[in-house]
C-alpha cells in the first residue's frame, strides 16, 4: 500500500508524450474524465511518411506546456486541487518520453504531490474503463496499434496474462507498410479504411495467417503477398487491393478476439490502439460479440488511440496500489506490460 489516500475524489493530472500525440488530462477518482487535450503531430510527420523523432519531441516542447494548461482551464480547477502527477515513461520515443517525465516530475516537485511513472501499453488497458466503468474482471483486450497486436487477459488490476501476440509485424505497421507500397500516403491505416470503401474486400483472397493456429498473430506474409499480387497485376485496382488486405486483417483479428474470450470465459471484450479507429474492424467486432454471446464494448476513437485521460486513469490505479514513483526514476523506450508469469 502507498501510504497516501488514493479514492473516488483524487485528482491526477496525466501526460502523454511517448509518440506523435500530446495531451493532457484531468481524470477524478481513476474514472472519471473532468477534462481531457490532444494535440496530433500527424501533419508535421506526414511528408517524411512517418514519425521523424526528432520532430516529434521539438513539438512536445512546444505544446506540452499548452496541452496542460488547456486541460485545466477545461477542468475548472486550481492548481491547488491537483493531488498526483502522471506522465508515461515507457515504451516510446526516448527524446519524446523525457519532454513529458521532465515536464511531469517538475510540476510534482513544484505542488508538492506525488509523482507516478505509467507503462503506456497498461494505459491503453483502461482506456475502456474510462467510458464503462461497469466492465468486470476477467476482461480481455485486443490491443492493436503502430507498434502491438496483442491479446491480453486483464484478470484484475495489475494482474495480466498474455494470450497471443504478433510473431512479426503488428496490425497497423501492415497497414502503414501496404498503404505505403500503393502509394495512398501516410498514415497508412485511415488511407487504406478510406480506400477500402470504394473496392471489392472480396477481389483478392489474401492469406488469413495462423487463423486457425493458437491465439498468436501474423502480418508480414500478408504484407508480402500484397506486394506480390500488385507486381503480378500492375492493373490490379488499389480499392480492391485494399479492401482484400483489409478483410484479411480483420477477420484474424477478430476471430482469434472471440477465440481468446471463450477460452478465458471473459465477461466482457474490448478494443483499443490506434487500429480500433478501423471501420471494418469495429463493425465486424462488434457481430462477433453478437454471434459468441460475449459482451463487446467499443471505446470511441477518442480513447481507443493515444490520450491523456488514458494515463491519468492507470496512475490512480496504480498510484493506489504501488504509491508514488521516486523522481530519480528514469524514461524507458523499450518498457514492456508487467505480466503474470
Ligand atoms: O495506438 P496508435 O495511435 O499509436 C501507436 O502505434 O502507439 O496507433 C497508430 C496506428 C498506425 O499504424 C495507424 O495506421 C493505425 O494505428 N490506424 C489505423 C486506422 N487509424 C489508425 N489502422 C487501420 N484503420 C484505421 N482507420
Ligand atoms: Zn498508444
Amino acid at each position: 500500500m502507498s501510504g497516501i489516500t488514493v479514492d473516488d475524489r483524487t485528482l491526477v493530472l496525466g501526460i502523454e508524450t511517448s509518440c506523435d500525440e500530446t495531451a493532457a488530462a484531468l481524470v477524478m477518482g481513476g474514472y472519471d474524465i473532468v477534462s481531457s487535450a490532444v494535440s496530433t503531430q500527424v501533419d508535421l510527420h506526414a511528408e517524411f511518411g512517418g514519425v521523424v523523432p526528432e520532430i516529434a519531441s521539438r513539438a512536445h516542447l512546444d505544446l506540452l506546456n499548452p496541452m496542460i494548461a488547456r486541460a485545466i482551464v477545461e477542468a475548472g480547477v486550481g492548481e491547488e486541487r491537483i493531488d498526483a502527477v502522471a506522465c508515461t515513461v515507457g515504451p516510446g520515443l526516448i527524446g519524446a518520453l523525457l519532454v513529458g517525465v521532465s515536464a511531469a516530475k517538475a510540476l510534482a516537485l513544484t505542488w508538492g504531490v506525488p509523482f507516478v511513472g505509467v507503462n503506456h501499453m497498461e494505459a491503453h488497458l483502461y482506456a475502456a474503463f474510462l467510458e464503462d466503468p461497469t466492465l468486470e474482471f476477467p476482461l480481455v483486450v485486443l490491443l492493436v496499434s503502430g507498434g502491438h497486436t496483442m491479446l491480453i487477459e486483464m484478470q484484475d488490476h495489475g494482474r495480466y496474462r498474455l494470450l497471443g501476440q504478433t510473431i512479426d509485424d503488428a496490425a497497423g505497421e501492415a497497414f502503414d507498410k501496404v498503404a505505403r507500397f500503393l502509394g495512398l500516403g501516410y498514415p497508412g491505416g485511415p488511407a487504406i479504411d478510406r480506400e477500402a470503401l470504394q473496392g471489392d474486400p472480396e477481389a483478392i483472397a489474401f492469406p488469413r495467417a495462423m487463423l486457425h493456429d493458437g491465439l498468436d498473430f501474423s502480418f508480414s506474409g500478408l504484407k508480402t503477398s500484397v506486394m506480390n499480387h500488385v507486381r503480378k497485376h500492375p492493373d490490379v485496382s488499389a480499392a480492391d487491393v485494399a479492401a482484400s488486405f483489409q478483410a484479411a486483417v480483420v477477420d484474424v483479428l477478430v476471430a482469434k478476439a472471440r477465440r481468446a474470450a471463450e477460452a478465458v470465459g471473459a465477461r466482457g471484450l474490448v478494443l483499443g490502439g490506434g487500429v480500433a479507429a478501423n471501420s471494418l474492424l469495429r463493425e465486424r467486432f462488434l457481430s462477433v460479440c453478437t454471434e459468441g454471446g460475449i459482451r463487446g464494448f467499443l471505446p470511441s476513437r477518442e480513447m481507443c488511440t493515444d490520450n491523456a485521460a488514458m494515463i491519468a486513469a492507470a496512475g490512480w490505479h496504480r498510484l493506489r496500489a504501488d504509491g508514488p514513483t521516486a523522481l530519480d526514476a528514469g524514461a524507458y523506450p523499450n518498457l514492456r506490460l508487467p505480466l503474470l508469469p
